[in-house]
């Protein structure tokens, strides 16, 4: 059975591609997917997740204890508020790498505070949607190591 990587989106995330352009750029998250996709090797497989819920994403990430070997995870807004996807993460035995499409240490001074960055091995931050790859990437090479 192949080896299960969780990409959990947070809220306002199933827009992406419409949403802020300028900010997030034009691929869409099924765009993100199929690039992350293209770099899986064999043996592994990818579940994108995405929730405008915090209680949803944080059901996932507890639902990733037994299904996922790691996780990569855009928690979108709830990056700067949710203590609950912080506990659920720490939960989590796994690699766990945070992607931020845009730089929050360049945007609004409430953007800069990130609570999962407490758990986060990495966090890939203002790489476009690149970070959502490298990041699966990073979660390969730790489980690699
Ligand atoms: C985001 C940055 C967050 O501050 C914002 O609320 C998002 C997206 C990013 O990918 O750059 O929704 O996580």
């Amino acid at each position: 059975m192949s080896k299960l990587i969780y990409i959990l989106n947070g809220p306002n995330l199933n827009l992406l591609g419409k949403r802020q352009p300028e900010l997030y750029g034009h691929e869409t998250l099924e765009d993100v997917e199929a690039n992350c996709r293209a770099i899986l090797p064999e043996g592994y497989d990818l579940r994108m997740l995405q929730s405008n819920y915090e209680g949803q994403l944080v059901d996932w990430i507890q639902q990733a204890r037994t299904e996922a070997c790691g996780i990569v995870i855009n928690p979108a807004a709830y990056t700067h508020t949710s203590i609950a996807i912080l506990d659920a993460l720490y939960m989590f035995e796994g690699p766990v790498v945070e992607v931020h499409i845009s730089n929050i240490l360049e945007r609004e001074e409430f953007r800069h505070f990130s609570y999962v960055e407490q758990r986060a091995d990495k966090s890939l931050i203002g790489l476009g949607v690149a970070g959502y790859q490298l990041g699966v990437q990073h979660v390969l090479s730790m489980l690699q190591a």
